[in-house]
């Protein structure tokens, strides 16, 4: 999509947006040169700007726009950067519905806000009815919005395209997390991981089932007994020069499908288990972020990636795994395989990058989704300074996270009477479950400072955010970006 900033307003364009703030008279945001003709419009009373009010005028003449929208955006002194953003993707979904280019008026309020203006544009823009055929397809295209005309006063690049560049890394995390298995299997999400590694020239290894079985991850490994398809472990690198110091270490969950195993899942989530990529989705964008961005910091990324499956070879409830760490692990349910490969990918990580700090991202549990809804993911951490980090990072981007309660408590309740660990707690019913998965996944990662995202609830969505389709959100991105580059 193209996003044009001018100054003068052409008078000719199909739709006119202009976000007016209540108190004050919404014409004045009006352009001049339509000023005179929309004033005759004064006498609606029925608009008042506030938030999510929507005004549609059709003024009839050739002089002036065909359709002008005014936009309610509540109180000025109320305007902030979430703002912005929900306003630009306002405005995207009317101009998709009307099937127009946008010419949208910037008011002053929003001056500080083109990154966030450029994001929601975008992301509101995505379509992820990707594999439409025939009459379908073409009306998405229709509705695809090419150009957008800013009307403002500002020279607002390279916030514009800073804007941009992030909303086009969490549109690939969409298209990644919505695309089934059978389009997206472990040796594909591992491919694509390559080629965001080589878009954005990170260095790239990727551990293959041999080089997994030698490093003895057997948790890992474990989950992998039901596939066909080899596991992997991609390991993206951003390293800058002059980016000294132990590196900050993300790990994503990269189950490509999640059938549950022998707990064979049933009914109601079955097919979303699709999305249990999403943290590695995420990961690998945030890494292409961290080269695009120029992030100064030293920055690796790590994925397990395999599929969930059930057969003969599956692993068996009760099945005892050693996991890398050396760490015995009953599998009492093989449905809570999340943190199997989490944990060898998170010792491994330690182990091996020494890292300053390092944050797990997973469609973890099903107990988060039901306490948090799909609007705030569960933030989970050994250390104050990692969730107030996060938590400015979430209030800048308006992804939302909620700090929930991780206690030795917890931890006791993952010990197994045969083996070291249990991957969960059959005794308590599944009580605390987003808890006891985090205190689970602590087991692994020693002193190092760690942060666990839960994002079962945010990374798919059935009723998304303005700016969001939906299905996949590809929440985290720009969480985890933002949190990146204020360090
Ligand atoms: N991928 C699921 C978690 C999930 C559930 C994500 C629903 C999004 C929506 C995870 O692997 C899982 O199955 N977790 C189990 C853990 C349980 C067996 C302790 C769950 O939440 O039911
Ligand atoms: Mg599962
Ligand atoms: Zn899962």
């Amino acid at each position: 999509m193209k996003i044009a900033a001018v100054s003068k307003l052409n008078k000719k364009v199909d739709l006119l947006i202009i976000p007016t703030f209540e108190g004050k008279d919404h014409l004045q945001s009006a352009p001049v040169e339509i000023k005179t003709v929309v004033a005759s419009l004064k006498k609606d009373k029925s608009f008042n700007s506030e938030a999510g009010q929507h005004h549609h005028v059709t003024p009839l003449s050739d002089k002036l726009p065909k359709n002008i929208l005014f936009l309610g955006m509540g109180k000025v002194k109320d305007f902030h950067a979430a703002d912005a953003r929900n306003m630009a993707a306002d405005a995207m979904k009317f101009a998709k519905k009307m099937e127009s280019d946008l010419t949208f008026v910037i008011p002053e309020a929003a001056n500080d806000y083109f990154q966030e203006i450029a994001e929601g544009l975008e992301m509101a823009n995505y379509n992820p009815a990707k594999y439409q055929t025939g009459e379908s397809k073409k009306k998405h295209e229709k509705t695809d919005v090419k150009t957008v005309t800013l009307i403002t006063a500002k020279k607002p690049n390279p916030a514009l395209k800073r804007g941009q560049t992030i909303a086009a890394a969490v549109m690939n995390a969409r298209d990644l997390i919505n695309a089934p298995h059978n389009l997206m299997n472990g040796t594909m999400l591992m491919n694509a991981a390559r080629k965001i590694g080589k878009d954005n020239k990170l260095k790239v290894t990727v551990l293959n089932k041999k080089q997994i079985e030698k490093l003895k991850m057997g948790a890992f490994l474990g989950v992998n007994k039901g596939s066909d398809i080899d596991a992997n472990m991609v390991i993206l690198e951003h390293k800058p020069k002059g980016a000294t110091g132990k590196p900050i270490v993300l790990v994503g969950k990269g189950i490509t499908f999640d059938s549950g195993g022998y707990n064979l899942k049933s009914g109601a989530w079955f097919a979303d288990m699709k999305m249990d990529m999403s943290g590695a989705a995420v990961v690998m964008n945030v890494l292409g972020l961290c080269a695009k961005l120029g992030i100064k910091k030293h920055v690796i990324g790590i994925t397990p990636i395999t599929d969930n499956l059930i057969g003969p070879k599956a692993q068996k409830v009760a099945d005892i795994v050693t996991t890398y760490s050396g760490k015995t692990v009953e599998v009492n349910n093989t449905d809570a395989e999340g943190r199997l490969i989490l944990c060898d990918a998170m010792a491994y990580a330690v182990d091996k990058f020494k890292p300053s700090k390092m944050i797990d991202v997973a469609t973890l549990t099903g107990a988060c989704m039901m306490a948090l809804g799909e609007k705030y993911a569960g933030l989970f951490a050994n250390n104050e300074g990692m969730i107030e980090g996060i938590k400015k990072a979430s209030d800048a981007t308006d992804e939302l996270v909620w700090h929930l309660p991780l206690h030795p408590d917890h931890t006791k309740e993952m010990k197994s009477r045969i083996a070291d660990l249990q991957n969960v707690n059959y005794g308590n019913k599944g009580m605390a479950g987003a808890s006891t998965a985090a205190a689970f996944l602590q087991e692994f990662v020693g002193k190092t400072d760690w942060a666990h995202l839960d994002i079962a609830g945010t990374a798919f969505v059935s009723k998304p955010k303005k700016y969001e389709a939906p299905m996949g959100t590809g929440y985290g991105v720009r969480l985890l970006t933002n949190y990146l580059e204020n360090l």
